[in-house]
């Protein structure tokens, strides 16, 4: 079984890794722009904080507590006659590779732009428009060489292992993640646009909450903090005996939130600050920016670059999170060896990947669409609105009904002392109660 064991520090930084990703920089700024800031804002700030951070703990202790993969941990946790449990994690294990495709073509796309910055950054908007929509339309040996890349990478490090591979990688590469950010935000708080960047993401405006909107928070709470799918779980699985899981989740809740907050603040402010119009969609970091960048002269060029570098490197630590979930199954379920499931698990992304990337262009985009969305975005939508929701109300009824208890008393109250009956209380109740509400929504069933 596995001897390597992450580190106090290597654990918190390779969970914070999983969940700062695309998902904060890439992907929460722009469905921030698209559903109209403010309301959205607070609907996701309060889902992450109540209900994310109460499942976080769950999942970590499934990991904790069992030990194995995400399929196994809930069977070997579950009481006899129970095991089908372990479908819950086996529906985690595919929901990561999924998100996978279409993760790993974004990732391309932005290893893409660090070669742009280079070349020289669009001078317009209607240049970076012209520029990001041949590429993503067009562009197909371009997309498919940086997946390749992004696939090449991602299973280097996975061959490597936890300890030598994971957590190497996320001991580098976060804290120059966080320097990036937080140094891109400091300067953007000299600027004026700054002002109007804080009004966008925090003054809420209800009307624009729909229920769809609502959905996507809910949905975004989950994908941001890697919530929902095994990942944290099969981490957690490698954790050293005797850890504090509440300080470990409280610490990856909060730094995700913070990196989304300052990236979102910061790009809003580039954006408002020189002027130009954000691109709604996920062509706002690839568009709206590359042009804002260019705008701001001389320091832009470098901002972009760093900008990208932080971007990439956000990605490529969350993505070893999506991928490792199924590896670690492969060698716990059948005995393969850790190549042989890597080049599994990662092919696997990496050919359906190639779909999700073909379904963006022209030549493909017709015959990859139904139902008024093309493939990646349907992998998209499942994933994270309708799996990771599904993956975290089993795994809150697991541990909050099915697990004894004592056990769970047992391995928490030391780091919650009196919290744990609060914590308990909402995972039982408020938590089913508020994802059955997301689930009925979802089917049309409740709208408001
Ligand atoms: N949290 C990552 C992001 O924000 C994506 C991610 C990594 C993820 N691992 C996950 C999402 C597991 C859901 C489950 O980009």
């Amino acid at each position: 079984m596995k001897i390597a064991r992450f580190s106090r520090i290597g654990f918190i930084l390779a969970a914070a890794g999983s969940a700062v990703g695309l998902g904060n920089i890439w992907k929460f700024p722009y469905i921030a722009g698209e559903y109209g800031g403010g309301a959205f804002v607070f609907v996701y700030l309060i889902t992450v904080l109540m209900i994310g951070f109460t499942i976080m703990i769950a999942e970590m202790l499934i990991g904790y507590l069992g030990r194995k993969d995400a399929a196994a941990s809930f069977a070997a946790l579950a009481p006899q006659g129970k095991r089908a449990w372990s479908w819950a994690g086996m529906m985690g294990i595919w929901a990561g590779l999924w998100i996978m495709t279409f993760y790993s073509v974004v990732i391309g796309w932005i290893l893409h732009y660090i070669g742009v910055t280079l070349s020289g950054l669009p001078a317009t908007v209607g240049e970076a428009e012209a520029l990001f929509g041949t590429m993503l339309s067009e562009g197909i040996g371009t997309q498919l060489f940086y997946h390749t890349l992004a696939f090449v990478v991602i299973a280097a490090v996975l061959l490597r292992g936890i300890k030598a591979g994971i957590e190497r990688l996320n001991l580098v590469l976060m804290p120059i993640l966080f320097a990036i950010v937080g140094g891109m935000f400091l300067y953007a708080l000299t600027l004026e646009g700054f002002g109007q960047a804080w009004a966008f993401m925090f003054a809420p405006n209800w009307h624009k909450l729909g229920s769809e909107a609502f959905v996507v928070a809910v949905g975004h709470a989950f994908f941001t903090i890697s919530l929902g799918m095994g990942a944290i779980l099969t981490y957690a699985a490698s954790l050293p005996k005797k850890s504090n899981l509440v300080e470990s989740s409280l610490s990856v809740v909060a730094l995700d939130t913070l990196i989304a907050l300052l990236a979102g603040l910061t790009l809003f402010t580039f954006l408002y600050e020189y002027g130009s119009a954000p691109a709604k969609g996920p062509g706002l970091v690839f568009i709206s920016l590359p042009a804002v960048f260019f705008e701001m002269g001389g320091i832009g060029t470098l901002f972009a670059l760093l900008f990208f570098i932080a971007l990439a490197f956000a990605g490529l630590t969350s993505a070893v999170s999506l991928v490792e979930p199924m590896v670690q199954y492969l060698i716990d379920r059948y005995d393969y060896s850790r190549l042989r499931s890597v080049v599994l698990a990662a092919g696997f992304f990496y050919l359906v990947g190639i779909v999700a990337l073909l379904s963006n262009t022209e030549a493909f985009g017709g015959i990859l669409s139904f139902g008024g969305k093309n493939f990646f975005d349907w992998v998209d939508f499942i994933t994270s609105s309708i799996m990771l929701p599904l993956g975290g109300l089993l795994m809150a009824l697991f541990v909050g009904y099915v697990l004894p208890k004592s056990e769970v008393y047992a391995a928490l109250h030391e780091s919650m002392g009196r919290g744990f009956a609060l914590w308990y209380g909402v995972l039982r109740y408020v938590v089913p109660v508020a994802l059955l509400i997301v689930m009925l929504n979802l089917l049309g069933i409740v709208r408001f």
